[in-house]
């Protein structure tokens, strides 16, 4: 079963969002939320005070709950009677927040909730669901809004619907629930360590869908399989093996031997000279390179010219499958990426490497520049997600032009820098707005490279004359 956990404190738009999720995926949304909201209506009605927890006990043995659907409405039914349109009313809010605090209550919630993900494809959205009701879903998200924004947007729902609220008491009533929903003993509000942190502050609804289902394509997608023949494809132990190449190498023995031998190769056959090569190296620790893309030598000129150590470099899936070629990359330190789908493996491992501290060179434009021409193409967000989620500085780095067999070229290396104003960040948004800081050095760098080259052919005609 599909199980999407929503959690979060009250009126970050988890409903809202949550709603739209199950209908554009197909699945079916459950309000865990109503569910204790219900129990509170049905303690009110017996006259059984929702803080009481021996009498809320001793009600919950004789209290049927029963979820229904009508119209793609959830009905929550206890003891035949529908109490949906009872739950929203606004003092139901507190009273539902103080019987969700007493453990027999959560237990049977959570109970129903179990059951109910067992046998549905289904988003849920509440309070405890990724850290409580099912630790194992299959995607978690943790949505949050600064308690001024949740008042206003609550504010305005209610103004709508014609009743008469009065803003700093919603704003109070807001911090008393998660107060108390973040503060009970038995599955208190708190964000799981693997859910996904949506601030959803300054972001639109439309806006944390996209994510969200951004997010759930990538975490569910499943990964097409080599095809496995006999005549042109490879075999399933070969297969195997690349899933291997997607753990990053430990030992890099033969890639220093092959850097003794490559180096003074490359000197002749690529000449390229490394400027300002104190910028590339002086990054201790992990550091994303980011480089412009002409021609396939390009990728390992860096590799040799500049790292004293291995630096990563993504290399296409399909280069794994030639039986040398395969093993040579991988021995380089390569990680296999599938082009064109949201590879989760190469994610990962691209992450592992940063995580350890290691170097990655990637490029940032996703492909080559087949034209050659010095205009880069539009920048993929990966390099901006990647460096943000590791807190890695960034080293812009640039060929004047396509490196050619016996021509003379230059690898230009910018000023390393951060993406700290971004850290923490994960909205499509911000990973936009971060992608064009690295597109704006990666310009810049382009211009200096320029202007370095320039200088030095100015002083070259002079030294003719
Ligand atoms: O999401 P809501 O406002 O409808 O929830 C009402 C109360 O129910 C909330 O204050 C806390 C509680 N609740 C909970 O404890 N666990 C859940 N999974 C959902 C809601």
């Amino acid at each position: 079963m599909l199980n999407i956990a929503i959690d979060g404190p009250a009126g970050a738009g988890k409903s809202t969002v949550a709603k739209t999720v199950a209908k554009d995926l197909g699945l079916i949304y459950l309000d865990t939320g109503a569910m204790y909201r219900a129990t509170a209506y049905y303690a009110l009605q017996q006259g059984i005070a929702v803080t009481d927890e021996e009498a809320v006990k001793t009600m919950l043995d004789d209290m049927s709950m029963d979820i229904k659907y009508e119209d793609g409405a959830q009905q929550i039914y206890v003891n035949g009677i529908n109490t949906t349109p009872y739950l929203r009313e606004h003092y139901m809010s507190k009273a539902a927040s103080d019987i969700s605090a007493l453990p027999p209550v959560r237990y049977k919630m959570v109970e129903l909730q179990r059951g109910f993900a067992k046998t549905h494809d289904v988003v849920l959205d509440g309070r405890d669901i990724g850290t409580f009701v099912l630790p194992q879903a299959n995607c978690k998200f943790y949505m949050t809004a600064t308690p001024e924004e949740r008042a206003t947007r609550r504010y305005k729902e209610l103004i709508e619907k014609g009743q008469n609220v009065d803003y700093d008491t919603l704003l109070k009533d807001i911090m008393q629930r998660d107060y108390n929903d973040s503060h009970r003993e038995v599955a208190p509000l708190k964000q799981a360590d693997d859910a996904d942190f949506v601030d959803t502050t300054a972001m639109s609804i439309e806006d944390v869908v996209a994510h969200i289902k951004e997010v759930v394509h990538i975490k569910t997608k499943p990964h097409k399989e080599e095809p496995v023949s006999t005549d042109k494809g490879i075999s399933a132990k070969r297969a195997k093996k690349i899933k291997k190449y997607y753990q990053p190498q430990k030992s890099f023995a033969f890639y220093r031997f092959l850097r003794v031998i490559m180096r003074p190769m490359q000197a002749i056959f690529w000449p390229t000279k490394v400027v300002n090569r104190d910028n590339g190296l002086g990054v201790e620790g992990n550091a994303v390179y980011t480089c412009n893309h002409y021609s396939k030598v390009d990728t390992f000129i860096p590799c040799f010219a500049l790292f004293k150590r291995e630096a990563h470099i993504l290399a296409k899936h399909e280069l794994f499958k030639v039986p040398i070629a395969g093993w040579f990359l991988h021995k380089m330190g390569a990680i296999p990426v599938r082009r064109g789908e949201a590879d989760i493996d190469a994610v990962k491992s691209v992450l592992k490497v940063l995580k350890d501290g290691k170097k990655l060179l990637i490029f940032p434009e996703g492909t080559r520049n087949k034209e050659g021409s010095q205009e880069m193409s539009e920048f993929k967000t990966g390099t901006a997600r990647f460096a943000i989620r590791t807190k890695s500085p960034i080293v812009p780095m640039l060929y004047y032009t396509s490196p050619k067999l016996f021509k003379r070229n230059y690898l230009y290396i910018g000023e390393p820098f951060t993406l700290e104003e971004f850290y923490g960040a994960r909205t499509p948004e911000q990973m936009h707005l971060a992608t064009e800081k690295v597109r704006e050095r990666m310009d810049e760098t382009r211009r200096l490279c320029n202007e370095y080259v320039a200088n030095l052919k100015k002083k070259g005609k002079k030294a003719k004359k």
